[in-house]
């Protein structure tokens, strides 16, 4: 009996107002840095309550792999630790510049993570806000790119949810979405 492949759409929307480490989500996507080994922000958070395992396995990706670390716009995945998610997909954020345009880069994130979120089999996929803390990006344009790039993204991930951690984010990709 041969089974057909998932069909690729642009996945359902969802806005979530909390911490993206207690989403029961397949994968949360972990705005890293090229170093993978950890951070402030989402990535320290997930590395916090995910537990060793997850560091781990990034050593070994960048023994293996990543050597130079990962570049930004890129995505890979880990298991997830003590998360009720399965997988943890760590992409790199361009850092926000006034003087350039990075905005390729911040979308090529969300593109590179549904990418490997395919890959995993992953229906259900939790983003936060990449770039939008530590990195500087404008909360309104992250949410624009954000919500874009995911609506002209064909993925046979079923529904992206925007984990955003607090009202002035929330209401940024609310505006987005309408
Ligand atoms: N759940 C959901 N969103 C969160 C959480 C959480 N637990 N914690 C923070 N946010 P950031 P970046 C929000 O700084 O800008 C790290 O050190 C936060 O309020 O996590 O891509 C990495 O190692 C903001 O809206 O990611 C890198 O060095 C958004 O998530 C660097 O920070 C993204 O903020 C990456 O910076």
């Amino acid at each position: 009996m041969s089974t057909s492949p998932p069909s690729r759409s642009a996945p359902a929307l969802t806005l979530v107002q909390g911490d993206i480490t207690e989403q029961a989500v397949d994968a949360v996507v972990n705005a890293a840095n090229s170093s993978l080994m950890g951070g402030g922000g989402v990535d320290g958070a997930i590395h916090r309550r995910g537990g060793p395992e997850i560091l781990a396995e990034c050593r070994a990706l960048r023994a293996s792999k990543y050597g130079r670390g990962l570049p930004t716009g890129e995505a890979v995945a880990t298991t997830a630790g003590r998360l009720p998610a399965r997988w943890v997909i760590h992409t790199v954020g361009p850092v926000y510049a006034a003087s350039e345009d990075r905005s390729d880069l911040l979308a090529s994130c969300y593109r590179a993570s549904l990418r490997v979120a395919d890959e995993l089999g992953a229906r259900t996929v939790a983003f936060p806000a990449i770039s939008a803390g530590i990195y500087g990006w404008p909360m309104d344009d992250a949410a624009r790119i954000a919500v874009q790039t995911v609506c002209d993204t064909e993925t046979a991930v079923e529904e992206v949810c925007f984990v955003l951690f607090d009202e002035h984010a929330y209401a940024a990709f609310a505006a987005q979405v309408q």
